[in-house]
């Protein structure tokens, strides 16, 4: 396509709309304003070091609900989303990782009809080390209770409600993924016109992979149905999979999900006996849940282990979760592994056939 007549994200969105001629437009107009918040950040990002005061960056660290370390432009990315986004009519209320309980549209501004759940800056310890990083989000539909405030609970809705899903990635070049529930599109930041430019029409996540990222520090944690796969992948040619294995580990999840969008690949942050308090590392609301829905979208699966990952009722705001997502092939073989395994233990859990039951061989 000749580069002028690359549709812009507002003219793709208008021409999305045109296929709902119900719609009151304030899903544009707030996927819009999460894209300014996007540009925002990616403007502070590629601006590095030099976007801090000389010597305050260090000084400036704080930790989060989660007991984690914020970086100065993780509670940044968290304002910006917050300030792009609350004033236009379109949200009544927002959560994000970096705020421990909902934050519900001030009364000075009109009350919209979505909830938006960020994680503004996700792989933000490689922030340090000039590596990608991003920002996810999940557009969830408000209740219509237009007289309470919002609260926490409004937003625990499984990943099947969102009506929108996304992120962005600061990399080499900026680039918005985004789904509306008709596909996954890739826009590409055009920085001379500020402007998110159709790149990527209709990704598609092959369904067959020969690469695979996991944090292979955590193995002695793991369980046997991911042993049991990882096991297998690096055995290669001599293994079971008769085929040798990639792997990659970025620790950005937004780049591994990009990674996976466009080449294949299968991503792993299993649920692992490290610290039994955390069911998994990644959160459910506002990473797991929108890069599901988006690897869905493309062709792609996104599960526990035991359970896709849209399927899950959430139960609290900061709710972890284990996710594996991507090629399809792939994660289907990983959630036989982990039905195998369930049902091995449930044998092993049966009276009869216990290690001293009736039949037990
Ligand atoms: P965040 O920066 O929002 O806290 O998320 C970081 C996440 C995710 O992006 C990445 O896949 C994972 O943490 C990295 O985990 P390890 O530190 O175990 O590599
Ligand atoms: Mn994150
Ligand atoms: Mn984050």
């Amino acid at each position: 396509m000749p580069y002028s007549q690359r549709p812009t994200l507002t003219q793709f969105l208008i021409e999305e709309r045109r296929k709902h001629p119900e719609a009151r437009g304030q899903l544009n107009a707030l996927i819009l304003d999460v894209a300014n918040a996007c540009k925002a950040i990616a403007k502070v990002v590629a601006r590095g070091e030099l976007a801090h005061p000389v010597g305050s960056r260090h000084s400036s660290a704080t930790v989060n609900v989660q007991g984690e370390v914020q970086k100065p432009l993780d509670v940044i990315s968290n304002e910006v989303f917050i300030q792009t986004t609350e004033w236009g009519g379109n949200l009544a209320g927002l959560a994000s990782e970096e705020m421990e309980t909902s934050y519900p549209v001030p009364g000075k501004y009109p009350r919209g009809d979505y909830l938006l759940v960020f994680d503004p800056l996700d792989g933000s310890s490689n922030i340090d080390v000039n590596v990608s990083v991003g920002s996810i989000f999940s557009i969830l539909r408000a209740p219509e209770t237009i007289d309470e405030t919002i609260n926490d609970q409004d937003f625990l809705q499984t990943g099947r409600n969102q009506v929108a899903a996304g992120y962005a990635i600061y990399g080499p070049t900026t680039m918005l993924v985004l789904t509306v529930g008709t596909g996954v599109h890739g826009f590409t930041l055009d920085s001379d016109l500020g402007e998110f430019k159709l790149t990527h029409q209709f990704i598609k996540v092959a369904e067959d992979t020969q690469e695979f990222a996991i944090n292979a520090s955590n193995s002695r944690f793991w369980e046997a149905p991911i042993k049991r796969y990882v096991d297998e992948c690096l055995a290669g040619t001599a293994g079971p999979r008769g085929q040798d294995f990639n792997m990659r580990w970025v620790a950005s999840m937004v780049a591994e999900a990009h990674r996976i969008l466009m080449r294949g690949g299968v991503f792993m942050y299993p649920r692992d006996n490290k610290d039994p308090s955390k069911p998994g590392r990644l959160r459910l609301l506002y990473e797991a849940s929108p890069i599901a829905m988006i690897m869905e979208q493309a062709g792609g699966r996104a599960s526990t282990g035991n359970v896709a990952i849209q399927d899950v009722q959430p139960t609290e705001l900061h709710q972890r979760i284990a996710l594996i997502f991507g090629s399809k092939n792939e994660v289907e073989r990983i959630e036989r592994y982990h039905q195998e395994r369930n049902y091995d233990d449930e044998i092993e859990s049966s009276p009869l056939f216990a290690a001293r039951g009736l039949f037990r061989d």
